[in-house]
């Protein structure tokens, strides 16, 4: 999983999430924390959308890894604003697969982050984050089961204005193998229709099936606990 791609993309990462999957996320995340009093580690903190979720839903210690430089320093930015977040989240310039808390966590929050692991980034990360946790702790993340989109042509996915600017993401499938695909983002902003500047993101995605989640999680001695739809939930076994 490459983390090049958010230096460009992390000046719209806010404009276009808030328009995505965070405000579901806002709802759908709070219930899930309830009764976690003890620490949180969250994979993948972004620029903090949704550390700020954890914290206004859990009175512990928040462990933010966020491996992208670029990311991180809206996370700190977001921090540096609010003493009290400031206070509580740690935050952990490392990859999922190298976290090693000094002591386990009482959850795992991951979102919107799982696809992008292939399947043996995955199978190496689930054994990693168990460690991480308490016996019975909670890991909890996002995902639907859904067919991937086949190849197309570019669509315009989101378009914001700020002062002057229009900032415009777009993108196009470019091929799909099994559970992955292929894609190509482009981020423009442009003035009064006109181009001011463009970057082109290519990366993968990495959409597993409900079913060959479930296996590898309990490979990794995780069992199921109740999730509404979008959400997924388990435990470390005892
Ligand atoms: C789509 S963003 C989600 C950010 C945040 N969770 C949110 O929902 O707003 C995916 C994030 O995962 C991070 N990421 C990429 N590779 C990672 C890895 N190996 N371990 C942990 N995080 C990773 C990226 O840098 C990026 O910030």
């Amino acid at each position: 999983m490459s983390n090049d791609q958010y230096s460009v993309a992390v000046p719209f990462y806010d404009l276009w999430h808030e328009d995505g999957h965070v405000p579901e996320i806002r709802e759908l995340l709070p219930p899930l924390l309830k009764g976690v009093r003890g620490s949180v580690l969250e994979i993948g903190a972004g620029t903090g959308l949704i550390t700020r979720v954890i914290a206004q839903a859990t009175p512990g210690e928040i462990f933010a890894v966020e491996p992208a430089l670029a990311m991180r320093s809206v996370l700190l930015s977001r921090l540096a604003e609010d003493p009290a977040l400031r206070e509580r989240v740690t935050v952990l310039a490392c990859g999922a697969h190298d976290v090693d808390l000094d002591e386990p966590a009482e959850a795992i929050v991951m979102i919107s982050v799982l696809y992008g692991f292939g399947r043996a980034e995955r199978e190496r990360l689930w054994p990693v984050l168990a460690r991480q946790l308490e016996p019975g702790g909670l890991l909890l993340f996002n995902h639907r089961e859904r067919a991937l989109p086949g190849p197309g042509e570019m669509e315009l996915m989101g378009s914001y204005r700020v002062g002057r600017h229009t900032y415009q993401v777009r993108g196009q499938v470019l091929e799909v193998s099994g559970e992955t695909s292929r894609y190509r983002h482009l981020y423009q902003v442009t003035q009064d229709g006109v181009l001011i500047s463009e970057d082109e993101v290519l990366g993968e995605t990495h959409r597993p099936s409900t079913a060959r989640l479930r296996a590898e999680l309990e490979a990794a001695g995780f069992v199921p606990d109740d999730a509404p739809d979008g959400m997924q939930a388990w435990r470390r076994a005892g």
